[in-house]
């Protein structure tokens, strides 16, 4: 890239949302993502989309590549610059452009906050139910990027249940609309599908149509604990065989539990093997059913105690505590490496015992926290990247955790994704034909291999 590509882009965009200074670029050369990152040379902070498209186009003809990010709090390393490439950052464009309380959607453009979504529904008795831990700071473009998860997926799924229609900037710089406002529509093929969770490397997108839901009218958080591990995972077991689909069944290991009290104080228990966070939410009279029964099975299946949270206040800051287990647990050691294996709901068990044995194995300090209700679990590896021994052993436990995972029929992300940190496990999981399908579709919708190259799997 050279002093007339960056006028070019300073055309576009205005002289102010190009940055070429070393010192301004420094925030964008990382993401979420510890030990994993690469300096940025230039950085262009679009306002629209016709100003995305023209980016991309100039991109295309003088073949640079684009990494596109939102705020960065990605754990994959996904949005981290790539070598001679441009980064765009869609910040700027954080209009919620409709509200359509008929049809229920609300139209965003990619660079709105997560938690301003479900904050702009909330008036109109309306919600927006993904709530990934970064949700204060992610972007909804970054959601979509990722298929992000969060603390209710088991009851109300994840970003991609919720996303009707797309608008994407191609690798082309055309701009294209996927799907539609209708709740049924199966004209051609499902495109705005393949877009969700294609990390950047596929197109760009600059707008998202999202799906609403009526607001649920109660809701009851619950909080139960245990002197052993295999005890709370048979809980979530159970409650599941119980046919309860609560919105969020939560679980924390000690260490993670002790290191969240520390930065949250919210009164969770010093001391035990785990904690269970469970929240039922719906019709009144349902969640009290849900909440006794839920309570019930906890005690039947070895619960030390069970408590209710106090009040509607008392339980948001209960959740707000449990998003915020990884900057807690960032604080203990130097770097913080945390994984999202998840496995069929029956097998969690076998992959939390077995991190158990891994850290013991290879004298590590892994602390486990997660969504037990989604068998997705985050064992987040407290290190330090500068410790060249443990950062040896860090990386073989991580791979036999992975071969587990993938021998108990999981997978190696359950919802940040691929982007760099996976990309060297991703054939252990895709062993047919399906690796070079993925391959022939980034081939095909970008051919010049110019947007997120070297994400998800080698160029
Ligand atoms: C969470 C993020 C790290 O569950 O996925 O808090
Ligand atoms: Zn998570």
């Amino acid at each position: 890239m050279d002093d007339a590509i960056f006028d070019r882009l300073k055309a576009i965009v205005g002289e102010a949302h190009v940055l070429t200074k070393k010192e301004d670029l420094i925030p964008y050369g990382f993401d979420g993502t510890a030990a994993i990152k690469e300096p940025a040379l230039c950085v262009v902070l679009p306002g629209s989309t016709q100003e995305v498209a023209a980016i991309v186009k100039l991109a295309h003809e003088r073949s640079i590549p684009i990494v596109t990010r939102g705020s960065g709090t990605g754990l994959s390393g996904g949005s981290v610059p790539v070598k001679e490439g441009l980064v765009l950052c869609l910040l700027r464009m954080k209009q919620i452009l409709e509200l359509d309380t008929a049809n229920l959607t609300l139209l965003a453009e990619a660079g709105v906050i997560t938690k301003d979504i479900d904050e702009a529904a909330l008036p109109h008795g309306l919600f927006y139910p993904p709530d990934p831990g970064s949700q204060k700071v992610s972007t909804i473009g970054g959601n979509v990027a990722n298929n992000s998860g969060g603390l209710r997926g088991l009851k109300y799924g994840v970003t991609r249940d919720y996303v009707m229609g797309l608008e994407v900037v191609l690798a082309s710089g055309e701009i294209a609309w996927l799907g539609s406002k209708c709740v049924k529509d199966v004209a051609g093929y499902s495109l705005k599908d393949l877009f969700v969770g294609s990390e950047g490397t596929l197109g760009i997108v600059t707008k998202v149509l999202l799906r609403l839901l009526p607001r649920p009218k109660a809701r009851q958080t619950l909080l139960a604990t245990y002197n052993s591990m295999e005890a709370a995972a048979r809980t979530v077991s159970k409650i599941i065989e119980n046919q309860i689909i609560p919105c969020t069944l939560e679980f924390l290991d000690r260490k993670t539990c002790e290191c969240v009290e520390d930065f949250a104080k919210v009164g969770l228990p010093r001391g035990v093997a785990a904690v269970v966070l469970m929240e039922t939410d719906g019709h009144p009279d349902v969640v009290m059913e849900e909440a006794t029964r839920m309570a019930d099975i906890a005690k039947e299946n070895g619960a030390l105690a069970v408590s209710l949270a106090e009040d509607a206040a008392h339980a948001t800051r209960l959740a707000t505590a449990r998003r915020s287990a990884f900057a807690a647990l960032a604080r203990i050691r130097p770097t913080t490496i945390l994984e999202d294996v998840t496995v069929p709901r029956s097998k969690l068990p076998d992959i939390v015992r077995f991190i158990e044995d891994i850290a013991k194995k290879y004298d590590l300090q892994i602390a486990t926290f997660g969504h037990f209700g989604d068998g997705n679990v985050h064992p987040t590896f407290l290190t330090n990247e500068r410790d060249t021994d443990e950062m040896e052993r860090v990386h073989a436990a991580m791979e036999e955790i992975f071969e587990k995972t993938i021998a108990l029929e999981g997978t190696i992300t359950g919802e940040h994704g691929v982007g760099l940190a996976k990309k060297p496990y991703l054939p252990q999981q895709f062993r047919d034909a399906s690796y070079d399908l993925l391959k022939l579709v980034k081939a095909s919708l970008d051919p010049k291999g110019l947007l997120n190259p070297g994400k998800i799997f080698d160029r």
